[in-house]
């Protein structure tokens, strides 16, 4: 769907359906809405007096003007109550209203929006409108042969600003189209299935977000990935026909010299477990465990479109995990990139091998901060559940500048603690580290190893393991992939700029 910004007056604006918010406990209807509630002969009036419609959260009620006005229908969408309301409730109702007026196959519709529903967030009420329309809407389509005709998809959202809001209201799309045509990305991406999304494939996708200014793509092989011994890696590779691929993305906006702040992304285009192989029950949502990868590539895309001025670097390990002749076994040592040696215990906890040789190569960057994304954990869902992600890491600044993206962007962190007595259960008998601490805090252990290869900067691990795939329709998230991630370290990296 193409979102567009057109000065006018809603009231007077021809269009399949106007949409509508309103508050719960908002008595009185005032601006656009008391404009087109005398110009329909008080058809909204008529609603919230018959109670079909109190605008609880997300609620949806679409009436037919009858030729009262240019457009054909009203479409009202609840926001709640005031004093609950939040950007996440307002992305939810866009998200809602958006998706229903699809699945009635209507193709177009306009709206406006009060940039004084919550106080002080012009800018970011604009952008998480248009973003939850956009969002909501995701569909995932490309296989689908039969019917094709029948697929409803929603073209156009004409949003209407007066002379005032204008400009605002456009940088605010022009932010949301980016950052959700980003997200589209990496929902693509991570909803490929992994016949078609190998690492070969996703190090061709990098390249190809390359071709924007600034940023440049550089793949190492198998064979550089042996010269300069990234074994972990390459172990979690040896059992698959796959090559792996080493991804760095950079985008140089910054000052010549300065720091980068480096992104790590899980690239695990397929998780068969390997020799420690998983149950077939849901073996295909493995299929998702790049999804911090894809994460990664979206935020750089979005980076260089809005030219933040900071320079990001981006590595992603791919590979796959599989059972083949050559895979490693359990009880295999590695000697990983920083030259510490690893028990595979459970060839299962992959992602953190391969996380151990990415975020030791991170110091060569010297970065000025370091954030990983992984869907590392299955005991990270057990802790905190679908929605949220789980954050673990060594610097209490990095943590709060995230916690704070998070709480705008609405995908929400919790901490988890890295004490040294976890630091326990990662050691093992004959090597430094093994790669499993066994079942108890199985998120902590596997980020107390990850602390273990981390280098000298400031270090945050984010486990997505939760929030990255959703097995049900969720707001602004369709069922399936969710780009998880894009959202919040493009808030992260945009907040870091407005300092
Ligand atoms: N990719 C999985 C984690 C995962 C599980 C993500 C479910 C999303 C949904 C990861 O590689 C894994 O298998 N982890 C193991 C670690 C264990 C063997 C120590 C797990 O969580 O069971
Ligand atoms: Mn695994
Ligand atoms: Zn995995």
């Amino acid at each position: 769907m193409k979102i567009f910004v057109k000065k006018g007056v809603l009231a007077d604006t021809k269009s399949e359906a106007i949409i509508l918010t309103l508050f719960e406990d908002s008595r009185k209807l005032t601006g656009e809405t008391l404009a087109i509630d005398k110009k329909s002969g008080g058809l909204i009036s008529e609603l919230i007096a018959s109670r079909d419609f109190e605008a609880k959260p997300s609620q949806i009620s679409v009436i037919y003007t009858r030729g009262t006005l240019l457009s054909k229908r009203i479409a009202l969408v609840g926001l709640g109550k005031q004093s609950e309301f939040n950007l996440e409730k307002l992305r939810a109702a866009f998200a809602r209203i958006s998706g229903h007026l699809r699945n009635m196959n209507i193709k177009e519709a306009a709206t406006s929006i009060n940039l004084n529903l919550i106080p002080g967030k012009k800018d970011q009420t604009a952008q998480a409108a248009a973003e939850g329309a956009m969002l909501g809407l995701y569909q995932y389509t490309p296989y689908k042969t039969v019917n094709r005709e029948d697929l409803k998809d929603m073209e156009k959202l004409n949003i209407i600003a007066d002379g005032k809001d204008f400009s605002l209201i456009e940088s605010a799309v022009k932010k949301a189209r980016i950052i959700a045509g980003a997200v589209y990305f990496a929902r693509d991406l991570i909803s490929a299935p992994a016949n078609e999304m190998t690492p070969s494939i996703m190090a061709q996708k990098a390249r190809e977000i390359a071709a924007r200014k600034n940023v440049s793509c550089k793949v190492l092989d198998k064979k550089k990935m042996k010269e300069i011994g990234m074994n972990a890696l390459l172990g979690v590779a040896s059992g698959s026909c796959e090559e792996p691929k080493f991804i760095i993305l950079e985008y140089a906006g910054g000052k010549k010299n300065a720091a980068p702040i480096v992104l790590v992304g899980k690239g695990l285009t397929f998780d068969s477990g390997g020799i420690s192989i998983k149950p077939a029950d849901k073996m295909d949502e493995m299929k998702t465990d790049m999804s911090g990868g894809a994460a990664v590539m979206g935020a750089i895309m979005v980076a260089a479109d809005l030219q933040l001025p900071l320079n990001i670097t981006g590595l992603i390990p791919a590979t796959e995990n599989m059972p083949g002749g050559s895979a490693l076994k359990p009880g295999d040592i590695l000697k990983s990139y920083s030259g510490k040696t690893i028990e595979v215990l459970n060839t299962d906890a992959e992602g953190r091998l391969i996380l151990a040789d990415a975020l030791a190569y991170a110091s060569v960057y010297k970065p000025e901060a370091v954030i990983d994304l992984a869907t590392l954990t299955g005991a990270c869902i057990v802790a905190l559940g679908d929605d949220v992600i789980g954050m673990l890491g060594t610097d209490d600044k990095l943590k709060k500048e995230i916690d704070k993206a998070a709480q705008n962007t609405g995908e929400l962190v919790w901490e988890l603690p890295l004490w040294e007595s976890y630091h326990e259960l990662i050691k093992s008998d004959i090597a430094d580290y093994k790669n499993s601490g066994g079942r108890a805090a199985g998120t902590i252990t596997a980020a107390a190893f990850l602390s273990k290869f981390a280098g000298d900067y400031p270090w945050v691990h984010l486990d997505i393991a939760g929030p990255a795939w959703t097995g049900k329709d969720k707001a602004y998230v369709p069922k399936g992939a969710s780009g998880v991630g894009v959202r919040l370290l493009v808030e992260f990296l945009r907040n870091r700029v407005r300092k």
